[in-house]
């Protein structure tokens, strides 16, 4: 890992939820980040540098049950390290796919970050999954269910597929980046 120092953002999320695809729609690079249909695609902690001291962090996905225990273990270990040691994260965005959001693993996530005052941004990806009105009812739904944490907890529908909420990240993304 680079020095701890200046200002990262991590993407986390279950494991295929997207967040490989939404680093790269949000960068405008193709493929920056590996992506796959495969979940486990992303099995080390992979930095983006976007300027000096700016940086973006794709980080392994959670609860995927077909890797061996003693690598998902180890995963573990090292996201938590991460998360709990890391200076420099000044935001998380948790990706969750808009039709199976806030798994257990999710709201333990939110919760620990609302209790160590990090924001978050949600995103609530593969949108384009779900027809317009669906997609309002859930970004709703999951903004009531987070307020329950307390912190800042911003909610957005998100495609990669479709750039829906790309404005909104990029700007949020930004504030966070300028600290
Ligand atoms: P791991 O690294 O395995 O944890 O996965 P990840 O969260 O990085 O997911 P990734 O970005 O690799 O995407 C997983 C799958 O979802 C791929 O098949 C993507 O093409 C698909 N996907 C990602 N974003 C979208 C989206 O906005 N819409 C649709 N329809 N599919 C998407
Ligand atoms: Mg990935």
């Amino acid at each position: 890992m680079p020095a701890d120092t200046g200002v990262e953002i991590a993407f986390a999320g279950r494991s295929n939820a997207g967040k490989s695809s939404a680093l790269n729609t949000i960068t405008q690079q193709k493929s920056l980040a590996r992506t796959s249909k495969t979940p486990g695609r992303t099995q080390l902690i992979n930095v983006f540098e976007l300027s000096e001291g700016k940086r973006l962090i794709d980080l392994p996905g959670y609860g995927y049950a077909k890797v061996p225990e003693e690598m998902k273990l180890k995963w573990q270990a090292a996201l938590s390290e991460y998360l709990q040691k890391r200076d420099s994260l000044k935001g998380l965005v948790v990706l969750m796919d808009i039709r199976h959001p806030l798994k257990d693993i999710d709201q333990q996530l939110l919760q620990w970050a609302s209790d160590c005052e990090l924001p978050v941004l949600a995103l609530l990806t593969k949108c384009d999954k779900l027809k317009s009105g669906a997609r309002k009812a859930e970004v709703l739904k999951v903004r009531e269910a987070v307020a329950i944490f307390g912190g800042d907890i911003r909610v957005e529908a998100f495609s990669s597929l479709k750039g829906t909420g790309l404005d909104q990240a990029r700007a949020i993304l930004s504030e966070w980046l300028l600290q």
